[in-house]
């Protein structure tokens, strides 16, 4: 299995995507072998958007054997509440939300807990990091499993030095954890006074496989750490892979498990990360910020406000640069689309000026640089003002007034100049989505209907330690930057309730029922978004530590119709010295529409919301408990009506017992559906432009009908498939051509989806073999990124087993347990019969 760290976002990702077809040449380059062989997986790590292998093949087999999902780059964001604008060369946010300063302030600051982090490593020869390694540092050890030039397909070449200076993702992370107050920047980690442990599981670029996370757990455990934690991850939808197993099994010995909830909110619900799926473990989403800090331009030559530029740094530029509008008019929509005209002047000295639209960016950069010119502004067209990838170029997005503003100056014949000051040019933007859920965290539930993530804490425009040879300090966004927050937050926790099992296993349940509740929308009447995304809430870990007034548990879990559980008990303990008295009520949050109208195809995020909510009844609406008492009430919970069981709507919410001062909360989540009625396979011709499942080869041929293969390196079947859903138990078979059997997916042959039960019982189809078998397959995404589609390729003429197959006729058998489904009943499965494939191995 790959994983993969989350670096950066990269917003041009987050966009909400049209179903595009996938073209048929995105099937080049897959490597993939079914049986009991783990072939070599890819998760490639790109920097940028433009390094992004779009016509890569993608194989997605089992997600808990491959995971493949880039990193991504971002640099809009969130999580601020103070300023500081030292040395004056930006204005950042030390996130103190939360309530951690006010911990702070009273000498909570972790110390006496130990904090293993299994990332990248540490540059611990950081200043603000402790400056050094061992005994009596900051970071009081390590191990590095892998080495500088592991990959994820590779060997590592493990080493007892953890120490990151070529990717920092861990150093940002471990100064979230932990960063010493008084640097330069002014800002502190979250548990400044804990000892950090690096736990090195990539190298400076690419992947990890699961054994790896595994190895540096136990490790971790061995060594022990009170709290693990793990920025990484690959978007799943299960709770069943072996990191999480185990993630999840650490934390149920009172140690805190911290993950990430993942990345991929574009893609809709039941798609959060494993190992952040561990049943016992805390995962993380990622809340924004109020605020970007972004840099404003000097306008010179005419009258102008400063113009605010897409980036927290300043641009590299010393001097004050005439512009140059690669077009007067700024109607243009491809413009700098095509080489600029003969008669463009040396643009080296210029700033120039493009307008956004048609074609990417680094294609219009490219045409610019042609010309010399190497700084530029593109302006926006209305499509938004966010980062943008630029490649390495000098250049970045400004909104459109501006841009219209300096593109007529010019083409009036105004004398207009820009320069880009080095420090005190910093500007607050004020986030549009500031204070809501960042709109990359991944939707839970997971596919057995446990609520992920747990809790949210600023993970975006995060201001934190990188490595000193890549610039020591930087800003970066994602649920990698909000899980170390939590990993803080519990080390807070510990170091004030003590390290027992008991506070460890019970963190969860006291960080959700303190947290606060977070809107979908800064629309009024738009409801609380959905427990799938925001989980309990916006983590306070003031209120957590300080809390005399206890609520458990923490989650309601209600699961599907056909297995609901409305009747839940929980109780209040007063652990303080006065009688409290507390209204009971409930606060419904948004249900989700999680699927594309009249489609199978998961909505894409931001998921739409309906106001239509469960109705929630009490045992009693307000009652009092009196120091050392603990009160004991029930709630009985209906799902929602009304709604179309077959969008599969998730409906949650909050109990709230509240006072005047104070409040707390369970939070539920269940589906207003039986997940056994969700179409697991794809059948449509929607992404490819022919019907799924379908028989290809590699050089591109789909096969409708009878066809042999003579298993050269260009001639042997492969599988093309797309799940809808996940599925528990996937299945591939060979059988005799002549098979009669009734299948639920074949639509050749006249059956529409999906057919009920086929008849018979599992053991009366007769197979002649297996090809492959997986379980626990996450499902696909809408988009071509690897998470698209899944391609087994069968190169070799062989069973799972190992055992060639004769030549001869056969038909595959294709068979994938619906959720929920019983394994061994045939009806459970949804099943596709291939055409007839002749195996013709040359003697
Ligand atoms: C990993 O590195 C090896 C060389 O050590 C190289 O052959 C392989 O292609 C690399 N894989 C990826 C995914 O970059
Ligand atoms: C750092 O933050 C503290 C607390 O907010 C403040 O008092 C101090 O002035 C700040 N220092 C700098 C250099 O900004
Ligand atoms: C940055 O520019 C914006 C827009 O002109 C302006 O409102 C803001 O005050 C400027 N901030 C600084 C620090 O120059
Ligand atoms: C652009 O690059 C050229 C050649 O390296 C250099 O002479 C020029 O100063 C650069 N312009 C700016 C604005 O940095
Ligand atoms: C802006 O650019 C985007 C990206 O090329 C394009 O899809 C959109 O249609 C453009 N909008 C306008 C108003 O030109
Ligand atoms: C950007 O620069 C880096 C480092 O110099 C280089 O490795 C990379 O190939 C460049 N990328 C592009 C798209 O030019
Ligand atoms: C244009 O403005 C620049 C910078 O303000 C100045 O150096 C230059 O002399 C001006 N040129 C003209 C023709 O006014
Ligand atoms: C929901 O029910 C299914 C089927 O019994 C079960 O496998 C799953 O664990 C349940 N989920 C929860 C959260 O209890
Ligand atoms: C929810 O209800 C409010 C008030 O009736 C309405 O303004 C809002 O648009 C509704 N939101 C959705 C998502 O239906
Ligand atoms: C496949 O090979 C068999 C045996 O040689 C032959 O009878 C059959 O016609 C071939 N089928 C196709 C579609 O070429
Ligand atoms: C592979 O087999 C196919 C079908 O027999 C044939 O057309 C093709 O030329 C062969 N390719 C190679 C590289 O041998
Ligand atoms: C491998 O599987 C095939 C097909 O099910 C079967 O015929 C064969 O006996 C198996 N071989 C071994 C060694 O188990």
């Amino acid at each position: 299995m790959k994983i993969f760290a989350w670096s950066f976002l990269l917003p041009a990702f987050l966009s909400v995507s049209a179903l595009a077809a996938f073209p048929i040449s995105s099937l080049r380059g897959a490597v993939s072998t079914p049986g009991n062989v783990v072939p070599n997986k890819f998760i490639i790590e790109v920097d940028s958007l433009s390094d992004i292998p779009t016509k890569r093949a993608i194989v997605s087999r089992d997600a808990h054997e491959t995971l493949y999902v880039h990193m991504r780059k971002r640099n809009v964001g969130f999580g601020v509440d103070k300023e500081f604008n030292s040395p004056g060369l930006f204005v950042g946010a030390a996130v103190t939300l939360s309530g951690v300063d006010k911990l702070h302030a009273q000498g909570i600051a972790g110390s006496g807990i130990k904090i293993g982090i299994i990332d990248t490593g540490i540059d611990y020869t950081h200043p603000a990091l402790g400056g050094g390694i061992g005994p009596g540092f900051k970071v009081i050890g390590g191990f590095d499993f892998v080495g500088d030039a592991y990959n994820g397909s590779n060997t590592p070449i493990p080493d007892s030095d953890p120490l990151d200076q070529c990717n920092g993702h861990g150093t940002h992370v471990g100064g979230i954890v932990g960063a010493n107050p008084g640097n330069a920047f002014n800002i502190s980690g979250v548990a400044y006074q804990a000892s950090l442990t690096a736990y090195r599981i990539f190298g400076c670029t690419g992947d990890v496989t699961d054994d790896i996370i595994v190895e540096a757990l136990l490790r971790g455990v061995s060594d022990g750490q009170d709290i693990l934690t793990m920025s990484l991850g690959g978007a799943d939808g299960w709770t069943e892979s072996t990191s999480s197993v185990l993630s999840s099994r650490i934390a149920s010995t009172g140690k805190i498990v911290t993950i990430a909830a993942g990345n991929d909110g574009a893609k809709g619900v039941f798609f959060t990360s494993s190992p952040g799926n561990a049943i016992d473990a805390i995962s993380v989403a990622s809340l924004d910020n109020t605020v970007i800090p972004l840099q404003n331009a000097t306008v010179h030559g005419v009258v102008h406000d400063p113009i605010t530029y897409f980036d927290t740094f300043p641009f590299p530029v010393t001097a004050t640069l005439p512009i140059f509008p690669t077009s007067t008019d700024p109607t243009v929509v491809d413009d700098a689309c095509n080489p600029l005209p003969d008669d463009t002047p040396d643009l080296s000295n210029f700033l120039v000026i493009v307008r956004r639209g048609t074609c990417t960016f680094v294609q219009k950069l490219t045409n610019v640089a042609a010309k010399g010119g190497n700084v530029s502004l593109i302006y926006d067209n209305g499509t938004g003002f966010t980062a943008i990838d630029v490649g390495n170029f000098t250049s970045t997005l400004i909104q459109t007034d501006d841009g219209v503003f300096l593109v007529n100056a010019f083409a009036s014949g105004a004398n207009v100049s820009l320069s880009f000051p080095q420090s005190g040019a910093s500007a607050q933007f004020p986030d549009p989505s500031g204070g809501l859920i960042s709109s990359f965290t991944s939707y839970g539930p997971t596919n057995d209907m446990f609520f992920k993530p747990a809790v949210a804490a600023p993970g975006g425009n995060i201001l934190s330690t990188l490595p000193v040879p890549l610039g020591s300090f930087g800003v970066e966004s994602g649920t990698s930057m909000a899980t170390p927050f939590i990993a803080g937050v519990s080390a807070l926790l510990f170091s004030v309730k003590g390290k027992s099992p008991e506070v460890g296993t019970t963190a969860r349940t006291l960080l959700e029922t303190t947290a606060q509740l977070i809107s979908s929308s800064h629309t009024d009447g738009d409801p609380l978004q959905t427990v799938a995304q925001q989980g309990a809430g916006l983590v306070d870990a003031f209120k957590a530590i300080h809390t005399d007034i206890i609520v458990s548990p923490g989650e309601f879990l209600l699961n599907d119709t056909a297995h609901f559980v409305s009747l839940h008990t929980f109780t209040v303990k007063n652990t303080g010295a006065q009688v409290k008295s507390f209204k009971v009520t409930h606060i419904p949050a948004g249900t989700t529409l999680s699927l594309q109208p009249g489609t199978d195809f998961p909505a894409d995020g931001p998921v739409p919301l309906s106001n239509i909510s469960a109705t929630v009844k009490f045992s009693e609406t307000s009652f009092t408990v009196h120091p050392g008492q603990t009160q004991e009430l029930t709630a009985h919970i209906t799902a929602p009506t009304g709604l179309d069981p077959s969008i599969l709507p998730i409906f949650s919410g909050f109990v709230q017992i509240a006072n005047a001062n104070e409040s707390y909360h369970v939070t539920y989540l269940g589906v207003a559906a039986s997940l056994k009625d969700a179409q697991v396979v794809d059948t449509t011709d929607t992404f490819f432009g022919f019907d799924l499942p379908a028989l290809v080869d590699p050089i591109g041929d789909v096969f409708t009908g009878p066809a042999n293969f003579t298993f050269n390196d260009t001639n042997f079947p492969e599988l093309l498939m797309r799940l809808d859903f996940g599925t528990p138990l996937l299945l591939a078979d060979l059988v005799d051509p002549n098979i009669k059997i009734t299948t639920t997916l074949n639509r050749r042959n006249g059956l529409a989806f999906p057919q009920t039960s086929p008849g018979g019982t599992f053991s009366q189809i007769k197979t002649l073999g297996s090809l492959f078998e997986f379980d626990f397959m996450s499902r696909n995404s809408d988009q071509d990124d690897g998470t698209g589609f899944n391609l087994f390729n069968i190169a070799s003429p062989l069973f799972a087993n190992g055992t060639t197959i004769p030549n001869g006729s056969y038909k595959i058998l294709l068979r994938a347990l619906k959720m929920t489904g019983d394994p061994t009943k045939e009806e459970d499965f949804e099943s596709w019969l291939s055409p007839i494939l002749g195996i013709e191995v040359p003697n």
